[in-house]
């Protein structure tokens, strides 16, 4: 049933869908290159332009997208592709993720507040709205760590969680002062079988399926006891469509909501697969640096005010998420 809801909800198509540009800014990554046809589905083909850096990305990305090459922090170019285009929503993705960005981070605070703040301030001044996602690693290691509250302390310990929450507030400073319609959720780890995620701490949960398909044993970075929230893609891509044609009159909160689908620790996911995958191992190899991260960030979110305030309505559970990405990967790995 998971599957027929999904498609039935890709079936409905009301009007205000067809009348809007969404332009999607570091469209090459894992979220980007799945938003894009989500959104292409709810828009139409000819309303959905991707931004991306990497050249070869741009070439490969042409096949289904109009796409323009595009250096987010070039705040000149970033203006002529607004100008050309006239969005009514950019989906800035541009980010370095939490272990990435604990190798250099003055790159990723540059990146990923760069990007942001170019995005807002085009945003401005073409008037349209802007959706940037926060994150899990927006809270610290003293945020309350189950059931973690919409409205909490937020002081995390990592270069990409400092971006996060001056993002959130960036956010909702545009909104506030210059009427900018900036929305945004706290995304959990995000599992997909597409593009593989980059130097993220919860990138185990999605490494370990393409072992487990490979026929190769995992070594898990994270500790077997460690909770984060995760959720599987295409309830990711709901919320992002979800948010942007929420009734802005029901949104108490703006920057950033929290949402999760599920939580789960290493152990568990490993035996999920292996219920599945008789003959799968997995050792530990723990990376300090993400024990760290995954300690820091909570076991599961509260995700209340989301639900009250624009319906998010997650449907993919873990044994749903974990058959449909052996499938998938069976596919395209073993073809
Ligand atoms: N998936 C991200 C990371 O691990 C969290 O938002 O960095």
């Amino acid at each position: 049933w998971y599957c027929t809801a999904w498609h039935q909800n890709k079936d409905i198509k009301p009007d205000i869908y067809m009348s809007k540009t969404i332009l999607i800014v570091g469209a090459g990554g894992q979220i980007g290159t799945e938003l894009i046809p989500h959104m292409q589905q709810l828009y139409g083909e000819d309303h959905v332009i991707a931004a991306e850096l990497r050249p070869q990305v741009c070439e490969k990305l042409s096949e289904k997208v109009r796409v323009e090459c595009l250096n987010a922090l070039d705040a000149r170019a970033y203006a002529s592709v607004i100008k050309k285009y006239r969005p009514d929503w950019i989906f800035n993705l541009v980010a370095v993720l939490s272990a990435t960005g604990e190798k250099d981070p003055q790159t990723a605070w540059h990146v990923n507040m760069g990007a942001l703040l170019n995005s807002l301030e085009l945003a401005r001044e073409y008037k349209c709205g802007v959706f940037t996602p926060s994150s899990i690693g927006a809270f610290g290691s003293n945020t309350p760590s189950n059931g973690t509250p919409q409205d909490t302390v937020m002081r995390p310990n990592t270069i990409y969680g400092v971006c996060k929450v001056s993002g959130e507030l960036l956010s909702d400073y545009y909104y506030s002062r210059f009427g900018v319609d900036t929305r945004s959720v706290r995304f959990p780890g995000i599992i997909s079988h597409g593009t593989l995620p980059g130097g993220g701490t919860t990138d185990y949960a999605v490494e370990i399926f393409y072992a487990a398909v490979k026929g190769e044993s995992y070594t898990c970075p994270i500790p077997h006891n460690s909770y984060m929230d995760m959720m599987y893609m295409p309830d990711a891509l709901q919320a992002c469509s979800g948010l942007i044609e929420a009734d802005p009159s029901r949104l108490k909160h703006r920057n950033s909501f929290n949402i999760t689908a599920m939580s789960f620790c290493p152990r568990e996911l490993y035996e999920v697969i292996r219920r599945r995958v008789p003959d799968f191992k997995m050792t530990y190899r723990v990376d300090p640096v993400k024990q760290a991260i995954a300690d820091s960030w909570p076991d599961y979110m509260d995700d209340a005010c989301a639900r009250e305030e624009w319906g998010w309505n997650p449907v993919w559970d873990i044994d749903a998420m974990a058959d449909d990405m052996l499938r998938n990967l069976k596919v395209k790995l073993l073809k």
